[in-house]
């Protein structure tokens, strides 16, 4: 069976990556940080994207999933250059004899703001973020030394991905419990979500199919706006709707880059992965019943 190598294991995606990559009896090693450890059991390598030790020696890898990454939450432009651009350079040179893929995970937030558009990945990447510009930098990078070093190389542009854990159980379900969820600016912008489960499917659909040498847009196929995304998760646990709070108070709060990525309005289209993978949440809706049934097996 073919080994792959996660990073970000241990995060929020990586986690659930791991566990249907078990599920479909892959051997999978992960990279994780020094006292961190995977769910379930894996082949871990200690190590620190940004580690200049960091060494794979005597491993090889039929692909490697690149999820570790600071997130747009992580307002020092310092430690965003050093984790996602340096960290990445310095595990590409690490692994790069070791590996014969790479995918690469990125989001939407590389179209900036086109407007009324809907784009797909043809469209022209236009970053209105710092945190996106330095992800192209390493995108960028990844690209030209994986054409270099005879690598297959794929990037996904995640949608905002939900699930039992990260930012949708953390800051949105907890705070609309608590009744301290706010919507930035109104909530009134079309954004475009993808269940987890699809967002790790899509990404195995990419090795398993051998669709390298590609970018690809994962989405499910329901745009709405946040505002009616929240809504009807507030509707499913019994919770008030949430009011607003202007960008400038929430920028202050959490960041620029992370509220102009959140509120900027984007429609999408998922042909080009929709061909190699099959969406089992094409739907928020479903997807979110199926997460807080999750959630609620879990308390
Ligand atoms: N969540 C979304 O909605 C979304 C949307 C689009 C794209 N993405 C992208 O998907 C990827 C995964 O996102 P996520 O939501 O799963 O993030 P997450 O929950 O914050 O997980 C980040 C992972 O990266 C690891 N990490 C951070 N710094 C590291 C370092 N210096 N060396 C090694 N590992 C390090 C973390 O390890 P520790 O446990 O040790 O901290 C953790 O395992 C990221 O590239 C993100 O930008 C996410």
């Amino acid at each position: 069976m073919a080994e792959i190598m996660v990073t970000g294991a241990t995060g929020f995606i990586g986690s659930r990556l791991v566990s249907e990559l078990l599920e479909k009896k892959y051997l999978v090693s992960t990279l994780v940080r020094d006292g961190k450890h995977t769910k379930e059991k894996t082949n871990e390598i200690v190590g620190d994207v940004t580690d200049s030790a960091l060494s794979f020696e005597g491993r090889s890898f039929d692909c490697v999933f690149h999820l570790a990454s600071c997130t747009p939450l992580e307002k020092n432009s310092a430690i965003l250059e050093k984790v996602n651009l340096a960290g990445t350079k310095n595990l590409f040179q690490a692994i790069k004899n070791k590996t014969k893929s790479f995918i690469y995970v990125s989001g939407l937030g590389v179209y900036g703001n086109p407007g009324e558009k809907i784009i797909d990945e043809s469209y022209p990447h236009d970053p209105d973020t710092n945190f996106v510009k330095i992800r192209l930098e390493a995108e960028k990078y990844l690209r030209e030394e994986c054409k270099k070093n005879g690598i297959d190389f794929a990037v996904m542009y995640f949608g905002d991905v939900y699930g039992s854990s990260g930012w949708f159980n953390d800051m949105l379900i907890q705070r609309l419990k608590k009744k301290s969820f706010r919507l930035p600016g109104g909530g009134k912008y079309l954004k475009a979500f993808v269940h987890v489960d699809d967002a790790v499917g899509s990404m195995i659909a990419v090795f398993e199919k051998k669709a390298f040498g590609e970018s690809y847009i994962v989405t499910d196929s329901t745009p709405v706006t946040f505002k009616d995304f929240v809504n009807f998760t507030a509707d499913q646990i019994n919770a008030k709707h949430p009011g607003n709070i202007p960008n400038f108070l929430a920028k202050a709060v959490l960041g620029s880059d992370l509220i102009t990525l959140l509120t900027t309005p984007l429609k999408v289209s998922n042909k080009k992965i929709s061909k190699i993978y099959s969406f089992k949440y094409p739907n928020y809706k479903k997807g979110i019943l199926q997460v807080i049934s999750e959630i609620k097996e879990k308390n």
